[in-house]
């Protein structure tokens, strides 16, 4: 499997960056996702990455003003859309069994989902990190038992902050997520994912690649991380 290396721009970026971005050369022995705002997705195009958008409604069609389908998602272009990431859950209240309905509205519309989970500070503190990261699994991947989705391991104290797991932290929850639903899981980290960190999380066996946030919107950033991820 190639690595996975998706950028999460959030509600940054701007038409400049679209276009650094269409013309710049990325490897494509790595699987690049960009994720941008979703009015930027159709301005993106190359055949070096594939699109990716940062949310999706539960419905697929209907009168739900304001939502985004799934459905026009994947007619825009997007292969991937992102579920179930902290910033949604803590500033717009979803919860896993919301991000469960995206997911499955996603997969039925031939996108393949990048679902976050991960486990706050404060649950890290008191040792709950196992339990809360297999509670959220079991109920955001309900119901999607044949489907293809790739499994996003955040940790809510790391995104933004500079602080990262240990390695040994990592694969062992890659290998938590695998023991759960299967060997065969994508498990990719996001968290402040950096040019000065990548190659040491391209070194963790059991993850699949990385998904970055702030570090994404520098390309030469961005390039960076992805070069680490080529492998020999
Ligand atoms: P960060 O964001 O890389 O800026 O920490 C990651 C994310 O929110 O997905």
């Amino acid at each position: 499997m190639k690595k996975i290396v998706v950028a999460n721009w959030k509600m940054n970026g701007d038409v400049d960056l679209v276009k650094r971005f269409n013309q710049a050369d990325f490897p494509t022995s790595v699987n690049t996702i960009i994720c941008p705002p979703s009015y930027y997705i159709p301005l993106l195009h190359s055949q070096r990455f594939e699109l990716g958008a940062q949310n999706c409604s539960k419905f697929i069609t209907g009168a739900y003003t304001g939502e985004s389908s799934p459905q026009h998602l994947k007619n825009l272009g997007c292969s991937y859309v992102i579920v179930g990431h902290s910033e949604r859950r803590s500033l717009f209240n979803e919860f896993n069994g919301f991000i469960n309905k995206k997911a499955i509205a996603a997969t039925a519309c031939g996108l393949k989902p990048i679902i976050c989970i991960g486990e706050s500070l404060i649950e890290r503190e008191e040792n709950r990190t196992e339990k809360v990261l297999l509670s959220q699994l079991d109920t955001v991947t309900a119901n999607l038992k044949n489907q293809s989705y790739i499994i996003a391991y955040e940790p809510v104290w790391s995104i933004g902050t500079g602080l990262l797991p240990t390695n040994k932290d990592i694969a062992d929850v890659a290998q938590l997520i695998r023991n759960r639903i299967g060997e065969a899981a994508a498990v990719i980290y996001g968290g402040s994912v950096s040019s000065e960190n990548a190659e040491t999380l391209a070194n963790i066996t059991a993850l699949n690649g990385v998904l970055v946030g702030g570090a994404s919107l520098n390309l030469q950033s961005f390039q960076q991380i992805i070069n680490a991820f080529q492998g020999d």
